[in-house]
């Protein structure tokens, strides 16, 4: 099936040129180029992008979808209060998901869920991490019915968190809790 020729892989720099163009193509938001320069090379980000193999040989490694996070220490996080706490763990750590996308021709077809799947895998292997949390924007239907489908919880409405061309929106802070977090 069409499904299966979808491969997932980390994002390397020579992604760079690709990952900056659907970021602009896809996000009301801009980010700097150093954003990039450090997804692309792992500094301080980890990232899984999505190729379909059955693409001409010159597309067949572009990227198509991609997901960024970082790992970030609990108790300096904005969902401090809702992880418990650990005596045996003073370490405890998130992982917070920056960026996901996927190009519109390839949507519908699971490939967002994936990468999603790809995100709690890791963090699952990572013994100190308790949840993989996430802001969205609060207009975004798409994204908050896939998050709350992967089973995220919407635990905050924080008021006017994005300033986007001279006006203001509501985000929501989505939660999946892990290693008994
Ligand atoms: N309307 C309603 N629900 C949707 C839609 C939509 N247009 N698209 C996806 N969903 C929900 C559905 O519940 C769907 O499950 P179903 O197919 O069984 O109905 C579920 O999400 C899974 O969909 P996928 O096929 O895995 O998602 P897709 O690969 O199409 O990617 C994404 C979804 C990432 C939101 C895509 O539409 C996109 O790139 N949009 C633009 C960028 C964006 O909004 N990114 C997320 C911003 S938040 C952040 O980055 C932290």
């Amino acid at each position: 099936s069409f499904h299966s020729t979808i491969s997932y892989r980390p994002i390397r720099p020579s992604d760079l040129e690709i990952l900056e163009k659907i970021h602009g193509d896809i996000f009301p938001i801009r980010y700097e180029s150093e954003f990039f320069l450090n997804v692309v090379n792992g500094y301080d980000i980890v990232s899984w992008g999505a190729v379909d193999l059955s693409r001409p040989d010159d597309q067949r490694d572009e990227l198509i979808g991609f997901v960024t996070a970082r790992i970030i220490l609990a108790r300096d996080s904005e969902i401090a209060d809702f992880i418990r706490p650990d005596s045996s763990e003073s370490d405890q750590t998130l992982v917070y998901i920056l960026t996901l996308g996927v190009i519109e021709t390839y949507r519908n077809l699971g490939i967002a869920s994936s990468l999603i799947r790809e995100v709690i895998k890791y963090a699952r292997s990572i013994s100190s991490c308790r949840a993989v949390y996430l802001h969205v924007i609060s207009y975004n239907n798409a994204a908050i019915c896939l998050y709350e489908k992967m089973s995220f919880k919407c635990i905050r409405k924080l008021h006017d968190f994005y300033y986007i061309n001279g006006q203001h929106y509501d985000s929501f802070l989505f939660v999946y809790f892990i290693n008994g977090g």
